[in-house]
């Protein structure tokens, strides 16, 4: 299993090109099951679970042409089998997304119950309900989910009693080819979404209110084929921001969308960075200084994204201060912070509030990885860290970073992949 090793304590300073976002990628893979034309989507991420999602869809018989600069050619005009098994789908949540796009158009599916990060228990019982108040019939057997209809999908009117993205985006999939209207009350408001729904109108579906908490779909008979380039990743932006905020040092970020990270950047001034933007890019200075510790509050968008939370715990663990850091979306996603501590941090924990000390500075330890965002934060440790960290099982930050041992290397830091 691969580690990275880092030598910390070096100022980042640099510039960097931004990937394309992975939570927008993967529901615009799954949409294509929706139209039998040609799709064509550009700017994929290099990713691992951008491979699952095409080993995914490649498994259900979709033919796939991958060019060396990540742009994807599927055509779905046939299926081999309408089963998303279990071996792919553990791996990745968001194989999920595969549901709604194969009951809408082909009038059956049957996924495997998704794994994914360990992040609390994590139900679909919102995608299901969704389905089933749009005519679908939904039966679960041997860990798989069953969902048929007969003809096609009814519109509805589905209020969802939490906030889902995922939910969201498999719901406004399938009401594209329902008959009727679909109204998505409590939609989920993120960017991703609204890529997802771009993608759907450039395929030819009525879709309106994306971007606000009511979603519209008039569903149509059929979606054509389109040419579509996937938004930059936020999360990744995030990330190399808050690296260079807790290294004291600055950087430069092309390639993204900064209107996408308001409350996150708001945050890093809190802290005391010097942020410029401009419509593709956003530079962060903190001039050497030590970061100010900033309490954050998780929510869906436009609140504090989750999938920050971990880096700023990490920054927030050598700021100048005390902050607490209250996690509202998912269970057990402050797990990170007990590998933290063992670097010399002081959090304590009460309930889903952190409670972060800031310490003069952090030592180098072998730590090991538990989840996504909690590895980068891992990775943001070790920079400012004296000392070496090796942070064992980074097959969870290769499955949302591309390459970051190199686009930290670009940056300066120390930082290497040992392959085992
Ligand atoms: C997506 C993102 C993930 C991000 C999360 C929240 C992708 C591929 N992943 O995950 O990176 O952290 O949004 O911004 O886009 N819930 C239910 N029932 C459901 C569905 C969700 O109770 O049927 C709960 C979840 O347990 C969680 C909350 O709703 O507590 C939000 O989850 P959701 O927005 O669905 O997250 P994902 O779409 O899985």
């Amino acid at each position: 299993m691969d580690k990275l090793a880092i030598r910390g304590g070096r100022r980042l300073d640099g510039e960097l090109r931004i990937s394309g976002a992975k939570n927008a990628a993967l529901p615009i893979l799954a949409a294509t099951l929706l139209t039998e034309d040609l799709v064509t989507i550009r700017n994929l991420p290099h990713l691992n679970d951008i491979t699952t999602m095409i080993e995914l869809l490649g498994c259900l018989g979709l033919d796939l042409t991958l060019d060396e600069k990540l742009s994807i050619e599927v055509n779905a005009s046939h299926l081999s089998g309408f089963s998303a098994p279990y071996e792919l789908v553990k791996t990745m949540r968001a194989s999920i997304l595969v549901l709604g796009p194969m009951v809408a158009r082909f009038g059956k599916a049957r996924v495997s119950f998704p794994g994914g990060c360990a992040i609390g228990s994590r139900p679909v019982d919102l995608h299901l309900k969704g389905l089933e108040a749009m005519g679908a019939s939904i039966s679960v057997d041997n860990g798989y989910i069953n969902a048929e209809v007969e003809g096609r999908l009814q519109g509805a009117r589905i209020v969802m009693e939490t906030v889902t993205v995922g939910g969201t985006e498999n719901l406004m999939m399938a009401a594209t080819l329902a008959n009727g209207r679909t109204v998505l009350e409590n939609a989920a408001r993120e960017p991703e979404v609204v890529d997802l729904a771009e993608c759907l109108i450039a395929m030819g579906a009525r879709i309106s209110g994306h971007g606000t908490d009511t979603v519209v779909i008039d569903g149509i008979e059929r979606l054509h084929g389109c040419d579509y380039t996937v938004m930059p990743d936020r999360i990744e932006t995030g990330t190399y921001l808050v690296a260079a905020a807790a290294t004291g040092g600055r950087v430069l970020l092309k390639g993204t969308c900064p209107h996408t990270l308001e409350v996150v950047l708001a945050k890093l001034e809190e802290a005391g960075a010097r942020i410029e933007q401009g419509e593709d890019w956003v530079s962060l200075d903190m001039a050497g200084k030590r970061p100010r510790a900033v309490s954050i509050k998780t929510a869906p968008y436009p609140g504090f994204p989750t999938d920050m939370q971990a880096q700023f715990t990490a920054m927030n663990a050598i700021a100048e201060g005390t902050a607490t850091v209250t996690e509202t979306v998912f269970e057990n996603r402050l797990i990170q912070t007990h590998e933290m501590n063992r670097m010399g941090a002081h959090i304590v924990i009460e309930g889903h509030t952190a409670i972060i000390t800031g310490q003069p500075g952090l030592q180098g330890a072998p730590v090991m990885a538990s989840d996504l965002r909690a590895s980068a934060s891992l990775v943001i440790a070790g920079l400012v860290a004296r000392g070496e960290t090796v942070i064992d099982r980074i097959y969870h930050i290769d499955r949302g970073y591309e390459r970051i041992e190199e686009k930290l290397q670009t940056l300066g830091a120390d930082i290497r992949r040992l392959s085992s």
